[in-house]
Parts: structure tokens; C-alpha cells; sequence
């Protein structure tokens, strides 16, 4: 098998608030996204990562990724633009892939700091048959659903209360079986910001996707309380 990382960084961080790209904020004196290449790049199984940058500043995230990974073993590093959703970033790094790449892991940059062995444990799972895989933890907090399309700053109906065991939150990096993903990637329709993840994507495909154990410190840097809890995880690893 040869396993490739595809990391959408592509997006503006609106949620974060007004500053550079998300991918592209410091954190602990890093860029996020050089974090989240390190991560993947360090795991043995991944020999290629193809980044997919803001568009129009793939140079700059170039030199950026030239000037901190020097030192990065064998990994190639890739760099491509990325589109205007989640989804067309994510189908721009596939395009990339060279045609030997069988397995696939998708991995956001906002989540810099997962752990080597949750990225291993993805790879190992696919490499041993399963077509989709991905990792999650259970849900802490009860969520309700609601009706779609509520009014801003009304208090919102309540519709139903999914049973919480029966939950868990998932994370990436998601694992694929190259084939499996492109094929979701080209039959699925782009249902504006229907597909959050790439798993979603394959299970409408009817593929069975199965879940690996996550972890918490790969959860999503999105808002600013977010980077709170990365920048203290990251002074605890260096303590
Ligand atoms: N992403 C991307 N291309 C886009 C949108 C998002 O590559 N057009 C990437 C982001 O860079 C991020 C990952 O998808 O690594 C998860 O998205 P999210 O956390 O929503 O990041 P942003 O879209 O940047 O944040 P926001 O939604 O707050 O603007
Ligand atoms: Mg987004």
C-alpha cells in the first residue's frame, strides 16, 4: 500500500475572527498548518502529504512549509489551491494524488494537534480492509435536534433528544480506500454545506464506514477558546 495525507487548510477561519487564514495563524509560535503536516508526515505510514492552501497563496505556504520542515525524514510535501467549501478542497487534493497513492487520509488543518498514534491506528485500518474509517469519541453533551431554518434570537423549538450513547463525535484524520473516495467525492452532489465530512459523503455511496477510537487533543481549533485550550495542550506537551 502507499498511503498519501490530503490536509484541506483552505478555509478563512470566520468563526476564529478577523486575521489571517486559520491554517496560517501562530500557535505557539507555529503556523497551525505546520502542526497538522508534522503530525501526518510523522506517522510511518504516510509518505506523502498534498496540502490544500488558501487560494492564491500557495507560494506563501510554500516557503512557509520549506522553512519549518526541513528536517521532515522522507515525506513529500505537496502544495495545492484549494476552492470556495470544504468539499471542492478536499476533491482538488485528490486531484493531486499520484496514481500509485491506494489509501487516503483526510485531515483538517484546524485540528493540529492529533496525536501519531490515532493517525497510525486510521492507516492501520484501512490497510487491513476497511474501506472507510474514522476516528470519534462519544458525545459528553446531550444534543437536541431542532427545526432547520429558525429565526435568530428566538428561543427554538425543540424536536427530538437522540439517545447520547448512541452518539459519538467524529474526528479526522479519515481514512479511505482511494477508490471509495473519489467515488464519493464524484457522485455525491455538492449540497452546499451538507457534507461536513468525508465519511458523510461515502455513507451515502452505501459504503460501510466504521469508527476508530479518537482522541481529545484532536479536537477542531474553531473558535477563539479553541486556541486557549491548543495553546495550553501544547505548553503541557513541552513541559
Ligand atoms: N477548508 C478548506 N477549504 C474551504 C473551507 C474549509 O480547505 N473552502 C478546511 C479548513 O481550512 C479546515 C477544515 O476544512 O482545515 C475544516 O473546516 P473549518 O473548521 O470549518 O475551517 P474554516 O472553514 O476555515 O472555518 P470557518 O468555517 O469558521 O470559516
Ligand atoms: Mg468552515
Amino acid at each position: 500500500h502507499r498511503c498519501a495525507a490530503v490536509i484541506p487548510a483552505a478555509g478563512r477561519g470566520v468563526r476564529l475572527g478577523p486575521g489571517a487564514p486559520k491554517a496560517l495563524r501562530a500557535l505557539g509560535g507555529t503556523p497551525m498548518l505546520v502542526h497538522a503536516v508534522r503530525a501526518l508526515a510523522r506517522a510511518r505510514a504516510v509518505s506523502l502529504v498534498v496540502v490544500v492552501g488558501p487560494p492564491g497563496e500557495a507560494a506563501q505556504v510554500r516557503t512557509l512549509l520549506d522553512d519549518h520542515l526541513d528536517h521532515l525524514d522522507s515525506t513529500e510535501v505537496v502544495v495545492v489551491s484549494g476552492g470556495d467549501t470544504r468539499q471542492d478542497s478536499v476533491r482538488l487534493g485528490i486531484a493531486a494524488l499520484p496514481g500509485d497513492v491506494d489509501v487516503v487520509l483526510v485531515h483538517d488543518a484546524a485540528r493540529p494537534l492529533v496525536p501519531v498514534d490515532t493517525v497510525e491506528a486510521v492507516a492501520a485500518a484501512v490497510r487491513a480492509g476497511a474501506p472507510a474509517v474514522v476516528p470519534a469519541l462519544p458525545v459528553t453533551d446531550t444534543v437536541k435536534q431542532v427545526e432547520p431554518g429558525g429565526e435568530p434570537g428566538r428561543p427554538e423549538p425543540v424536536v427530538a433528544t437522540p439517545e447520547r450513547a448512541a452518539l459519538r463525535a467524529v474526528q479526522t484524520p479519515q481514512g479511505f480506500d482511494r477508490r471509495v473516495l473519489t467515488e464519493a467525492h464524484e457522485k455525491v452532489p455538492a449540497a452546499g454545506e451538507g457534507a461536513t465530512d468525508d465519511a458523510g459523503m461515502v455513507e451515502r455511496l452505501g459504503v460501510e464506514v466504521v469508527l476508530v477510537p479518537g482522541h481529545e487533543e484532536a479536537f477542531k481549533v474553531t473558535r477563539p477558546l479553541d486556541m486557549v485550550l491548543a495553546e495550553a495542550v501544547l505548553a503541557r506537551r513541552r513541559a
